[in-house]
């Protein structure tokens, strides 16, 4: 036994030292960090892995704003794909593998996708993926003949007007201007439809000039697994969809298990971007960067919604998390980034962590009452609440199985809910509008803290950032006191 002679401190328990800023307008400043050695973030925030907090709606949003979401895995591999895909496609200014049928289709089957995909014009294909036509909603709109097969109807192979796969978006804009044109396929020197290019698209790019996006211009989007022998293959579907970051998701991320499955993703995925987590530790995270994870996820019971600590007695308080994990990573050799995940409450909170060593931090109550967070709005009293729950809380596990059906060996049996230990609860938070402008807050935080910290950039903050300890009295004063609040 050993008790660490070192205090382990948190957020409230500290402050950051003012600087003298060379920042004259906060406008100056550069929020970009890296989530990951490959992907860079306009603001150094992360939607949380919940089942209240991030599916395709709000893991759009956030990579809209410059962020990213990271999909939960309490659901079936199937629906993972499809939030995943769901992202892929909201965004970006080539969609690749749009829908194709053959030209043998009537223009009644071309309608009924048209509908079920709620898309405004097909793909027309020969068998061997050559494409051969276009058809949209104004082609069919008052054929007479719905039975009639699209070759009909359809745009002739000598009219359609393509593009190669290297075009770019300014090209690809100009090109539809130019022939008064919403659709523009892309294909290979063959002729094999790759993607397709849509005036809408482009539109929508431009609205959000923050997006973080792949190399296609598509929205990026993170996706969660656990450790199961099964979650291989659920990684690999996910990585086919186009997840741009597994995130190899486990309580005790700092265990024997989840090093082997590191090892084992790495060796079948070289090119794939793996975070890994949670550790609270200088060794969880060495033993995890030296496993080839990406990225390392830090915080042990820190959340809102977490009983971790209370049920089990262990955790460590996060700003001393955070720092011993980036010392952790430093020893391993390795330069990859520190997610700092769980227990922010306040822009303050999102300061403090990045400047004690993380890269980004994740949220998961913050959102939970966000509009694009899953789940109905309730209310009490006449106000609007949001449910956020742990994803180790009983509810949670419920609705696992329920989702996940009897197949699944890491649920537990219906029969045996009292032997569940919760290690967290299910709550409400107030409803807070739409995520942007919870984001907009966050940000302007993160602006001025930069400036208070002298620094134009994260990494300056990090180097300058000095902490001084408060007490219980500091802490008051830091918050509004002795006033009433309207
Ligand atoms: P915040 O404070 O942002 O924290 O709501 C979100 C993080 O909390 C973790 N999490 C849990 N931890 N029991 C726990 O001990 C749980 O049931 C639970 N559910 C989520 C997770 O790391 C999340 O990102």
């Amino acid at each position: 036994m050993k008790i660490r002679a070192t205090k382990g401190l948190t957020f409230d328990d500290v402050l950051l030292v003012p600087k003298k800023s060379p920042v004259s307008s906060r406008k100056d400043v550069d929020t970009s960090t890296w989530l990951t050695p490959r992907i860079r973030l306009r603001i150094p925030i992360v939607s949380a892995n919940m089942d209240t907090v991030t599916e395709a709606e709000m893991a759009i949003a956030m990579a809209r704003a410059g962020g990213i979401g990271i999909i939960h895995r309490f659901m079936t591999v199937k629906q993972q794909v499809q939030q995943i895909r769901r992202v892929k496609r909201a965004e970006g200014f080539m969609v690749e593998r749009p829908y194709a049928l053959p030209q043998s289709a009537s223009i009644a089957q071309a309608q009924q996708i048209m509908t079920q995909r709620d898309v405004g014009g097909l793909m027309v294909v020969s068998e061997d993926e050559e494409l051969i036509g276009l058809v949209t909603q104004r082609d069919i709109l008052l054929a007479p003949n719905s039975s009639a097969p699209i070759s009909a109807v359809m745009t002739q192979p000598e009219q359609i007007i393509s593009a190669g796969a290297d075009i770019t978006m300014e090209e690809a804009r100009r090109l539809l201007h130019k022939h008064r044109l919403e659709k523009l396929p892309v294909v290979d020197e063959d002729g094999s439809l790759l993607g397709l290019i849509t005036a809408q698209d482009i539109l929508k790019h431009n609205r959000h000039p923050n997006a973080v996006t792949d190399n296609s211009g598509r929205l990026r989007v993170g996706a969660a697994i656990g450790v199961q022998a099964a979650d291989m293959q659920r990684a690999e579907a996910l990585l086919n969809a186009g997840a741009d970051l597994l995130v190899l998701d486990i309580a005790h991320g700092h265990a024997d298990h989840c090093i082997e499955m590191i090892k084992n993703l790495r060796a079948k995925f070289p090119d794939a971007q793996l975070v890994a987590g949670n550790v609270a530790s200088k060794e969880g995270a060495y033993d995890l960067a030296m496993a080839g994870a990406d990225a390392i996820k830090v915080g042990v019971g820190p959340g809102s919604i977490c009983t971790t600590r209370i049920v089990t007695g262990f955790g460590v308080p996060q700003l001393t998390a955070i720092m011993d994990s980036a010392a952790g990573v430093k020893a391993a050799g390795r330069k990859i980034p520190i997610i700092a995940d769980g227990g922010i409450k306040i822009s303050g909170d999102m300061v403090k962590a990045l400047a004690v060593g993380a890269s980004s931090v994740m949220m998961g109550s913050m959102f939970a009452g966000c509009e694009e967070a899953p789940g109905a709005t309730v209310i009490r009293n006449g106000q609007k609440f949001k449910v956020v729950r742990g994803m180790a809380s009983l509810g949670a596990a419920m609705g696992r199985k329920a989702v996940e059906g009897p197949q699944d060996e890491s649920a537990e049996d219906p029969e045996d809910w009292d032997k569940v230990v919760p290690e967290g609860i299910e709550a409400v938070v107030p409803y807070r509008g739409n995520v942007e402008e919870v984001l907009y807050q966050l940000v302007g935080g993160l602006w001025s803290g930069l400036s208070y910290g002298g620094a134009f950039t994260i990494e300056e903050l990090q180097e300058k950032a000095e902490f001084i300890q408060i007490t219980p009295a500091g802490l008051r004063e830091s918050r509004s006191h002795d006033v009433s609040k309207v």
